[in-house]
């Protein structure tokens, strides 16, 4: 038998201790987030679609803002794209944003999906979110399975399967997730699973010593805990962007993204050299206004900002002119949005 396949059995012969270990430390150490505390399908939604890829901390915000402006499923199904994009600005990936206007309106007028299959059929639901709505909010014993689960499990199991990504880990983990889980709390269970994840099983450095679940845990006893996950090491692709700022008579240049964009549909950002029909290498001989180096999933992106002579004749598809006094009206994305307050100040507007 081999050392991976003893390890999980062991887990799996306990697994009574540990779900009871792993649910009493959540009862009495979670954080206390709203959409724990006064939970609702519609709160769960709208928390995990804003948790796909961000933080808590970076949510907490936003979930207040929305929860107060869209209460329910109707209030957002009846909302106008641009109140939804506004809401969701800064908090990236604004698929997420339209794919949670889409799914409102086609959940509003119906009754609501309880089981994951009914929730992955909906737009911008994959398995780990249809699996967190069902648990949390419907009692479904569906385990939820992310990168964090996955390092928890196989340090449990000291699984040492090199795994090409964390989509394959992913799915290799969805057995044991799933046989773990705690039928009687499966949402509390599959939270635990997450605050563990976020506050005692960090990727370097993890606090054994306070985990509620070392006593069933292989790489705590044997002290390798950062040796699990065995995953491939990401190769990281680096992007050059030149973009452009052209002001005219109290007004900048910006480009909208149209609305069937794949990305950022509808928001505004600072134009790319290209979009505004201008050589890349001939724009950034322009004067630096700005540069900026951001990571984006797997792409490192630099990209610089150049003073560029207002486009003549008719303005290329997707740009326009916005008045500096009506930038608080629009939708810019994120980082667009501070580097134009940047840019205005740095140059005394
Ligand atoms: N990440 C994804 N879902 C979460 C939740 N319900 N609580 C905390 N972090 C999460």
């Amino acid at each position: 038998m081999t050392r991976k396949t003893s390890a999980r059995d062991a887990l799996l012969a306990r697994r009574e201790g540990f779900q009871e270990a792993l649910l009493a430390w959540y009862r009495g150490c979670r954080r206390r987030l709203p959409w724990r505390e006064s939970p609702s399908p519609y709160a769960t939604v709208v928390s995990e679609f804003m948790l796909q890829q961000t933080q808590v901390a970076t949510v907490l915000p936003y979930f207040a803002r929305w929860m107060e402006a869209l209460p329910d499923f109707a209030a957002l199904a009846g909302a106008q794209e641009a109140t939804v994009l506004r809401l969701w600005e800064g908090l990236g990936y604004y698929s997420r944003a339209r794919n949670l206007h889409r799914l409102a309106r086609e959940v509003a007028a119906g009754p609501l999906p309880s089981g994951a299959e009914g929730w992955r059929r909906l737009p911008g639901v994959g398995p780990y979110t249809a699996a967190a709505i069902a648990s949390i909010a419907f009692g479904e014993a569906s385990a939820c399975v992310d990168g964090n689960v996955v390092r928890i499990l196989s340090r449990l199991t000291r699984d040492a399967t090199p795994y090409r990504d964390s989509a394959s880990a992913s799915k290799a983990f969805a057995p044991l997730a799933q046989e773990l889980v705690n039928a009687a709390a499966p949402g509390d269970h599959n939270q635990a699973m997450m605050e563990l994840g976020a506050t005692v099983c960090f990727r370097r450095s993890p606090t054994c010593l306070v985990c509620p679940v070392r006593g069933h845990c292989g790489a705590a006893t044997s002290g390798d805990p950062e040796s699990y996950p065995r995953l491939d090491a990401r190769k990281v692709e680096h992007r050059k962007v030149v973009r452009v700022w052209c002001e005219r008579a109290g007004s900048v240049l910006l480009h909208k993204n149209a609305a069937g964009a794949r990305r950022l549909a509808g928001l505004h950002e600072l134009p790319t050299a290209e979009q505004a029909g201008m050589d890349p290498a001939q724009a950034s001989k322009g004067r630096l206004v700005s540069r900026k180096s951001r990571g984006i999933t797997r792409f490192r992106i630099e990209e610089s900002i150049h003073l560029a002579r207002p486009p003549r004749g008719r303005l290329g598809a997707g740009l326009v002119w916005i008045r500096v006094s009506d930038l608080g009206e629009i939708s810019l994305s994120g980082p667009h949005r501070r580097w134009t307050a940047q840019v205005l100040a740095d140059r005394g507007r």
